[in-house]
């Protein structure tokens, strides 16, 4: 434990932090709060230096004595205290929260999964980033050489598109449970709001990233991609921002580059900050009645209790990734040609199949664009869902929304298993 021989109120701070820190905080620094703080620090000082215990006090505006001093910490821990105290409170704070114990614990793990996976994204995008070379001519061979020269880049390349999967597949799952739970009733509404913006993000990933090997699938399944919002009124627009000309190029492949490195991460580090935050400030819920129904077996500490159980399904994460990497590696393909013809069986990521196949059945004249508007009406109605369901607000039941969520999930299960079918046939 680290003492305080500079300031003697220190080490008189009681030994329990909290009411001890903002009335110790006044009488410390008498001059803090007045403009002319130099001038009125000084006799503060001289009175300290001539302290019967004559302990000196170095003039330093210093608002408060560590009330903290006192707790049961390392060495370390100690001096790390003393100069962040300020965060104290904060730590304290995270240390109360509490996570309910019911039936349905078992979903509050996912959104845990979900970042532990863009955090293993982060770790192996920059590994891949020291070989990657973002350029027409290089892109394919860079990926090559990563998968059969670079010590380990193998294992590397896979994790990082297994992750991708896996983390957007936990994003599902969150979702979707946080839905049925009704979790994003008030006071959670933008909880809901930012982890759907998540969501959306971790898409983009997935859509950008897609195309950087520069093979032939990737090209071909970028062409269709981009040319969606074609229909839409201003879309063209939209399209030539999207490949950096009118068709897919060079120019593409630096566009989804920088949106993958760069853009997105930063967007969804902030959109992130906020969702943790709010996870953290409002706590989590339990599902609507659950409590006056007795169906709550208690309460257990989010740190460290629900941390640790949170570690150990991140280490089953891990052992199915390594697991997936290393006996179900994804193809590097050819090289992409622009010159030639897209072959048979080009489709998107899993993830973008259920929109891919809503597309094909609306073949009809004009098809295209009603099935975007009826995607896009679809995703704002769903992202104000909080708003709409007045009912879970009330801390009442909302069987309705359950089966708009039921009609949503069918939806995007059976359309996502119609391409698998038509397409695994394609194969054959
Ligand atoms: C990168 C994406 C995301 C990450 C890393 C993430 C992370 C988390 C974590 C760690 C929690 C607390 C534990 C839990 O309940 O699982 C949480 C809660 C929550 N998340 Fe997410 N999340 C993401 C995306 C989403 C999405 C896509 C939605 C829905 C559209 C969402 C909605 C919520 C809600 C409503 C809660 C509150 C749960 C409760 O209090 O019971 N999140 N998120």
């Amino acid at each position: 434990m680290a003492e305080n021989t500079q300031n003697p109120a220190a080490g008189s701070a009681p030994a329990k932090p909290k009411p001890a820190a903002p009335a110790a905080a006044k009488p410390a620094a008498p001059g803090a709060a007045k403009p002319a703080a130099p001038v009125a620090a000084k006799p503060a000082a001289a009175k300290v230096e001539s302290s019967p215990a004559g302990v000196f006090k170095p003039p330093v505006d210093r608002p408060d004595a560590n009330p903290y001093q006192s707790s049961r910490v390392s060495a370390l821990g100690a001096w790390f205290q003393e100069r962040f105290y300020v965060v104290m409170p904060i730590i304290e704070y995270l240390k109360k929260k509490e996570v309910p114990k019911h039936r349905l614990s078992f979903w509050y793990y996912f959104g845990g999964l979900g970042m532990f996976f863009f955090m293993i994204q982060v770790v192996t995008g920059l590994l891949l980033l020291q070989y990657y070379k973002p350029t027409e001519a290089e892109a394919f061979a860079s990926f090559v050489f990563i998968q059969s020269e670079v010590p380990f880049g193998w294992l590397i390349r896979q994790v990082h598109a297994w992750s991708a999967n896996l983390m957007i597949m936990m994003l599902f799952i969150h979702m979707f449970s946080t839905f049925f739970m009704k979790s994003y009733r008030k006071p959670r509404e933008l909880m809901w709001v930012s982890g759907f913006i998540l969501l959306v993000l971790s898409l983009g990933f997935g859509f950008t990233g897609y195309l950087l090997p520069w093979n032939e699938l990737a090209f071909f399944a970028t062409q269709v991609g981009t040319e969606v919002p074609k229909v839409a009124p201003g879309g063209a627009f939209m399209v030539e921002i999207l490949r950096g000309g009118p068709e897919v190029s060079a120019e593409t492949l630096t566009r989804m580059f920088s949106l993958h490195v760069v853009l997105l991460p930063g967007l969804l580090l902030l959109v992130l900050s906020a969702h943790l935050m709010l996870v953290q400030i409002l706590g989590t819920s339990s599902p609507i009645g659950y409590k006056e129904a007795g169906l709550i077996k208690g309460y257990e500490k989010f740190f460290p209790t629900f941390l640790a159980k949170d570690g150990i399904g991140w280490l089953i994460g891990f052992a199915l990734l390594i697991y997936l990497s290393a006996l179900y590696p994804w193809e590097i393909g050819v090289k992409a040609d622009p010159l030639s013809s897209a072959p048979i069986g080009i489709k998107p990521e899993w993830y973008f199949w259920a929109q891919f196949q809503l597309l094909k059945d609306f073949k009809f004249e004009g098809g295209e664009l009603v099935a975007i508007i009826l995607f896009t009406v679809g995703a704002i109605v769903w992202i104000m869902v909080p708003f709409l369901d007045r009912q879970a607000s009330k801390e009442q039941r909302s069987p309705i929304f359950t089966i708009i969520g039921l009609l949503v999930l069918a939806f995007l299960l059976v359309n996502t298993y119609r391409v698998y079918a038509e397409y695994s046939a394609l194969v054959k």
